[in-house]
């Protein structure tokens, strides 16, 4: 029984996920390497710099580091030597596969993908990955514990790098880079035409949802039509790796796509918009 979770990496995610448990009544041990500074959250939390003393008692340990598969490896390689023998690893990386994670793992039959979104303590979706070795009771726990926590947790068929939230995701934005790189619509055009359209629907019905309700036989039409159409660019596109290289990373640098005056406000913005619109929609789906 999950009683004790160890969160690893205190930044956007790993705080979110801190959280969102600490909210749920568990006990949560905050790990950060020393020298750097926690985010002040919730008084449930305890913060460490010690990675022996964080995982100590820990039923779950959640990784949140940087989405590098050295730093990942490092990491997994220190709680190789200290974690307890029925502890379950889960990592939340966005893209890299769960097979690659557990290569050489003395726990890799304990190590699984809890994949959260950003802000992660309100977000309800949490894909889940297993593998075939990954004994069943895990991913039951683990699903149980989500769902205990008000999430919505989906347990994938399989292993794939970025699973099925940012492959669809990675979809979308590069045929949104490739009609902007075209001069077919700007930023600001596409975005009002996801937010005012796309998305709205998005929130309660799922593409194949939609695809019954406007008739499959629309849908052959428009995908016949389309496809051939649409870009099929294997690399990260020029237009982003050239703002990457200006220093225009988006809110965290001030300017991305837009410019941001006040970068906290807007990240916290964001959050009490999600955080009404997700209990908009629970209030709306229970009618
Ligand atoms: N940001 C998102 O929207 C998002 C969404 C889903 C998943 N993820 C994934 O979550 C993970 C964390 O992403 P993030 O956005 O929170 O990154 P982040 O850079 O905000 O936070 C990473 C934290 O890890 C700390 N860190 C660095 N080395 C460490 C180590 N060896 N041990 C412990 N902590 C260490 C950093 O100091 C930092 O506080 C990544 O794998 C990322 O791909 C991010």
């Amino acid at each position: 029984m999950i009683k004790n979770i160890a969160v690893l990496g205190s930044g956007t995610m790993g705080s979110g996920i801190a959280l969102l448990f600490a909210e749920h009544g568990f006990k949560v041990a905050l790990y950060e390497p020393a020298g750097r500074t926690f985010p002040s959250l919730d008084a449930r939390i305890h913060f460490y710099n010690d990675l022996e003393k964080a995982v100590a008692n820990a039923d779950l340990i959640v990784e949140a580091v940087p989405e590098q598969l050295e730093i990942k490896r490092e990491v997994f390689r220190q709680l190789a030597e200290i974690i307890s023998d029925r502890a379950i690893v889960a990592s939340n990386t966005s893209t890299i596969s769960l097979q690659t994670l557990a290569e050489n793992l003395p726990f890799s039959d304990r190590i699984v993908i809890t994949h959260f979104f950003n802000p992660a303590n309100l977000i309800p979706l949490v894909e889940i990955v297993t593998l075939p070795t990954t004994s069943p009771q895990i991913g039951n726990e683990l699903t149980a514990l989500l769902i205990h926590c008000g999430k919505t947790p989906v347990v994938l068929n399989r292993d794939v790098p970025g699973f099925v939230a940012n492959r669809l995701q990675a979809a979308l934005i590069r045929e949104a880079l490739y009609l902007v790189e075209n001069g077919i619509a700007d930023p600001g055009q596409i975005d009002t035409v996801v937010k005012e359209g796309l998305g709205l629907r998005w929130a309660f019905k799922g593409p194949f949802e939609i695809a019954d309700l406007g008739g499959l036989d629309v849908w052959a039409k428009v995908t016949g039509h389309l496809f051939p159409e649409l870009s099929t660019n294997t690399l990260a596109p020029e237009s982003l790796l050239t703002k990457v290289a200006d220093g225009e990373l988006g809110v965290k640098s001030g300017y991305g796509y837009y410019r941001y005056e006040d970068p906290s406000s807007t990240a916290e913005k964001m959050k009490n918009s999600i955080d009404q619109l997700v209990s908009f929609k629970k209030r709306i789906e229970e009618v």
